[in-house]
């Protein structure tokens, strides 16, 4: 104010230049300091200040600690499936090919491996000997956050142990000292659809309540050894999956002329205690633990301005909110308690559940983000996309990746506005990415401007929403960094990465990591904080 003040009786209007105001900013406070032909200037130069700074401002809407990173999960990157006394789990005996998505379903029993079947997550892309390298690339790109997951039978081989193997242990001890030395914060998830076989075999995976006790165990063995070295936690990654991949999910088969969706709402009635049980156990560690749910998440578009459309495709939503409602707002939803209770699924609470989902709600929202959904409530409207276990019409506004998923960067804002409305609570988005064919060259070089477009659209739509609707964002990890396996196809060829992994479907290739053209890219946003897309 003084400084106006003072500024007001100056007569010409011919701005500073930046370097000269900053000069000036000390003397400005003693108006018999600043020399008559310097003050004719200053008045222009103080709007054009203030104007830069509100550019500046404008431009740069995100945090400036924003989290920007990568994901990965255990089962499809790590490979080393035996070693260091890990035990068989769920994802180990997925096999790559037709049977996988039955297997995933939970309709066919596979629950050892055999000779005739190509399990792609047993070697992975052997991220179990090489974390070293691929943690120094994330590095080079700047990833001030790298989301991974813990292979829940490497800490507890069966899952039923009371003590944990100080092998798995001190593998991933020795991964978030890498990290950390590389400046890059970890963000754990703690079951990224694994569950120790053992588990699945004896008591049928989270449809039994014994399954709590044993991941609360798990869950107090990895916040006590690690509550120095990571603050970031989501209890279940996608939760909602167990709606539509029982076994890949929740290690659940469905046995012939078994209630289906009597045995998910049990299981998931089972993760939402534990996953409430997890957040009050953290926080008591360490009061510092930030605890996340993750969601698949994507809003569902009706298919006409129809009424039953538009029903339709608000009750298709709330199958996939209920989960968050209870994480984070603590309490079954009364439009899930009418449809279960209209179906005749009863929620086996017991004694003090209720209390306990009130009491420990989750500190942020997270989710994954692939594309935007599409319903209608005429049964002749049929058209649905390929390859997507959340089933969708095909939505004629919007292109699709090779593998049928349909490209909606708005549908990002839209989805982030839709979650920050209803929980007001920090939201993470922690997978996003497009699946593709990479052809590299004779170097295994990829020019994958495909994937940077996608990219691209999906984070100018993120920084709309936050600069433009408000929406409270703690950072971004897109999914798969590093070339991995697909999760519902078993595919190498699907690819997500910044870094091209030599190998191919049948698991041929040399695992040589290769920086694509996006890595640079990524590199690039991650430096300007968002302000240099290319
Ligand atoms: C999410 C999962 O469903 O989507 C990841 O959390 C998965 O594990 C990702 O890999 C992409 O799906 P897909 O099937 O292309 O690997």
């Amino acid at each position: 104010m003084l400084i106006v003040f003072h500024l007001l009786q100056l007569k010409s209007h011919v701005p500073l230049t930046l370097e000269e105001l900053e000069g000036l900013k000390i003397s400005c406070y003693d108006r018999d300091k600043v020399k008559t032909n310097t003050k004719c200037r200053v008045i222009a130069s103080v709007n054009a200040l203030s104007l830069v700074k509100k550019e500046e401002e404008n431009s740069m809407p995100l945090r400036k600690d924003f989290l920007w990173g990568g994901a990965t999960a255990a089962n499809q990157c790590e490979g080393g499936f035996q070693e260091g006394g890990r035990g068989l789990a769920n994802v180990d005996v997925m096999p790559y090919g037709k049977d996988r998505f039955p297997v995933g379903m939970g309709k066919l029993k596979m629950y050892e491996c055999d000779d005739k079947h190509f399990y792609p997550g047993h070697e992975a892309i052997d991220m179990y000997h090489r974390y070293k390298e691929d943690i120094a690339l994330f590095a080079e790109m700047g990833f001030k956050v790298y989301r991974l997951s813990i292979a829940w039978s490497r800490i507890f081989p069966n899952g039923d142990e009371m003590r944990p193997n100080e092998a798995g242990l001190k593998f991933y001890d020795d991964l978030f000292d890498e990290c950390l030395n590389h400046g890059i914060e970890p963000l754990v998830t703690i079951c990224h659809f694994d569950v120790p076989m053992h588990l699945v075999e004896t008591i049928g995976g989270w449809r039994s309540r014994e399954m709590v006790n044993h991941y609360v165990r798990y869950c107090e063995a990895i916040f006590t050894r690690y509550k120095d070295k990571v603050k970031y936690w989501l209890t279940f990654n996608e939760i909602n999956i167990i709606l539509h991949l029982p076994f890949m999910g929740a290690g659940i088969f469905i046995e012939e002329g078994e209630n289906a969706e009597q045995v998910k709402y049990t299981a998931i009635h089972h993760e939402l205690v534990a996953s409430a049980l997890a957040t009050k156990l953290g926080h008591k560690i360490n009061p510092n633990f930030q605890i996340g749910c993750m969601l698949a998440a994507g809003n569902t578009y009706p298919h006409t301005c129809h009424p039953n459309d538009v029903w339709l495709s608000m009750n298709y939503d709330r199958y996939n909110y209920f989960f968050v409602d209870v994480q984070s707002r603590g309490e079954y939803p009364s439009y899930a308690l009418k449809r279960l209770e209209r179906e005749g699924i009863v929620v086996p609470f017991a004694e003090g559940d209720k209390e306990l989902l009130k009491a420990h709600t989750v500190d942020f929202i997270s989710f994954s983000y692939y594309s935007s959904r599409l319903i209608s409530a005429d049964p002749e409207v049929n058209n649905k996309t390929d390859g997507n276990a959340f089933a969708t019409l095909k939505n004629p506004y919007l292109e699709a990746s090779e593998w049928g998923w349909q490209i909606d960067p708005l549908g990002l804002r839209i989805t982030l506005n839709a979650l920050y409305d209803r929980y007001q609570k920090p939201l993470f988005i922690v997978e996003n990415g497009l699946g593709a064919v990479d052809t590299p060259d004779e170097n295994d070089y990829v020019e994958d401007d495909y994937r940077i477009t996608y990219l691209k659209e999906h984070i100018k739509a993120m920084i709309n929403a936050v600069e433009l609707d408000g929406v409270d964002l703690l950072g971004y990890t897109s999914w798969g960094c590093i070339d991995l396996i697909s999760a519902s196809t078993g595919e190498m060829k699907k690819r997500y990465g910044f870094i091209y992994v030599d190998k191919d479907n049948e698991g041929n290739g040399t695992l040589k990591r290769t920086r694509k053209k996006s890595f640079y890219w990524y590199k690039k946003v991650i430096e300007s904080n968002g302000k240099d897309l290319g």
